[in-house]
């Protein structure tokens, strides 16, 4: 079937050698990576820390051309838009969870230069963005396969109904996967119509990463 859809390969950088993060970010890149995705965690949406705009800042005049797709885990996006925006991202994706204003938010980030993604946990239903998708608003919504804050969990199958729910009514919506997703579930991914596949260890762990990214294209790529 032809769509006017492309699939996208986004690994995380999340359970990468952090102390080198641009030679990680190259090594993804010339494996066959078409964006970075990057997890900024704040200790306070979820247990744990990673970094934030001034580290986007120092990696972006490094890999001018790169997409760079924010996954803000964090308690207060709205505080980050602005920063990040100048930092030099590309995508900021705020989950759904953290905010009472969502509609504010989605035009603070757009009015910002940047795409909008909108997150949402396992535990939250995808009527909860339907709202902002149907309005426009949104370019992205993250459906998490894992319950945000680590690498290297397991894949949720169960999520699945998610993405196809959203695939049958928009077809021509970016729609991201994100934790626990290898060659061993992209299947899963494909089939209920994601598009966009963030893939963190079986990326960056792999003897051959340019061959995972490959696996987990043709995959999808058979499916759109
Ligand atoms: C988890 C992060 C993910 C994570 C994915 O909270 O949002 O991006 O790094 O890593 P894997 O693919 O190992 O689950
Ligand atoms: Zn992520």
């Amino acid at each position: 079937m032809s769509c006017a859809l492309q699939c996208k390969i986004g690994p995380s950088i999340l359970n990468s050698d952090l102390s080198d993060l641009f030679g990680e970010s190259r090594r993804l890149l010339d494996a066959g990576a078409d964006y970075l995705h990057l997890d900024v965690m704040d200790g306070h949406f979820v247990p744990n820390l990673t970094f934030g705009h001034p580290v986007v800042k120092c990696l972006r005049p490094k890999l001018p051309n790169v997409f760079f797709d924010m996954h803000m885990m964090v308690a207060k996006p709205e505080q980050w838009v602005s920063p990040m925006s100048d930092a030099g991202a590309d995508q900021f994706t705020f989950h759904i969870e953290t905010t009472q204003e969502p509609a504010s938010l989605c035009r603070k980030i757009r009015e910002s230069g940047m795409k909008v993604g909108v997150g949402i946990k396992p535990g939250t239903p995808v009527s909860s963005v339907m709202e902002w998708v149907d309005q426009d608003m949104v370019d992205m919504v993250l459906i998490m396969t894992v319950e945000p804050g680590f690498g290297g969990q397991s894949f949720m199958e169960n999520m699945m109904g998610k993405v196809s729910e959203l695939r049958s009514k928009y077809p021509s919506l970016d729609i991201e996967v994100d934790g626990g997703v290898g060659p061993a579930t992209i299947h899963h991914c494909a089939q209920a119509g994601a598009n966009m596949i963030v893939s963190g260890t079986a990326v960056v762990n792999a003897q051959d990463p340019a061959a995972v990214i490959k696996q987990l294209r043709d995959a999808v790529n058979k499916q759109l």
